[in-house]
């Protein structure tokens, strides 16, 4: 995969060029940080903190393992995670927003780093498993950043991705469309009064339906090298995409 596989196509309305993409979510990241958790569990649809600690016992997080939760943001997969390890010190994050970073440190005590996905900071082979909520879409390119997690991941480890996708049915396209795209941005202005929270939400919607269909982040995942690729999608919506680093 010779040329950079970006998750969706510059979008406009936000920025112009593809190298303003990351200056723009990063900022739009930091001016909605103090939100983020409540506007999640208002609209998260289920996908709060049961269904992060759910999947993360489901594709075999256990006591003795060191994960690393990129973009982990306010930090709501690794809470999950340090629920199942007991000890916050086998729980790293990783993100680029200093605002998000400042809110997690407010109820995490788990080793913090601002950093990007694709540089991780990380020597290779030193997590058993690697998280990433919510934020594929927020890639500059989707095979860097999947080289870069395989890398610092142990030979056996394993990759979760949890994303948002457009149902297959119509009807359930309709109603995400107009769950996210409508009823989310104005309950979002209406329980926080803010427009920059409102803005990230027209902002995720936005990401999510121009995002490259599962099949390329499958085939992404493989061509990156991960063995045991697979997806599942629950609700219609919520997809998990797994992968295991083949061991030597
Ligand atoms: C929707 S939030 C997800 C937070 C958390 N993982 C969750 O489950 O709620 C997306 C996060 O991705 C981060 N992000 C954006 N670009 C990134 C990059 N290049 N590398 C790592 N994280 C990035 C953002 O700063 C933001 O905190």
């Amino acid at each position: 995969m010779g040329t950079p596989t970006s998750p969706h196509p510059v979008l406009k309305k936000y920025y112009t060029h593809e190298g303003e993409k990351q200056p723009f979510v990063t900022a739009l990241f930091d001016g909605a940080a103090r939100y983020y958790d409540r506007v999640c569990g208002v609209g998260s649809l289920g996908s709060g903190q049961f269904y992060r600690h759910y999947v993360l016992r489901q594709y075999g997080l256990g006591r003795g393992m060191k994960l690393l939760d990129v973009a982990t943001g306010t930090g709501l997969v690794a809470r999950a995670a340090v629920r199942i390890l007991r000890e916050p010190g086998d729980v790293v994050g990783l993100d680029p927003s200093g605002g998000m970073l400042r809110e997690a440190r407010r109820t995490l005590s788990v080793p913090l780093v601002q950093g990007m996905v694709e540089d991780l900071p990380f020597g290779d082979d030193g997590f058993d498993f690697l998280t990433m909520g919510y934020a594929l879409r927020h890639m500059a390119d989707l095979a860097v950043a999947l080289k870069e997690c395989l890398r610092v991941l142990k030979p056996g480890g394993r990759v979760l991705l949890l994303e948002i996708s457009r149902p297959r049915s119509a009807l359930g396209r309709w109603l995400t469309r107009i769950y996210f795209e409508t009823v989310l941005p104005r309950v979002t202005r209406l329980s926080t009064g803010s427009a920059q929270a409102e803005l990230l939400m027209r902002y995720y919607w936005d990401t999510i339906a121009e995002c490259v269909p599962p099949e390329t982040i499958l085939e992404v995942l493989r061509a990156s090298g991960f063995v045991g690729v697979d997806r599942r999608v629950r609700a219609g919506v919520f997809s998990e995409y797994v992968g295991v680093k083949p061991a030597r």
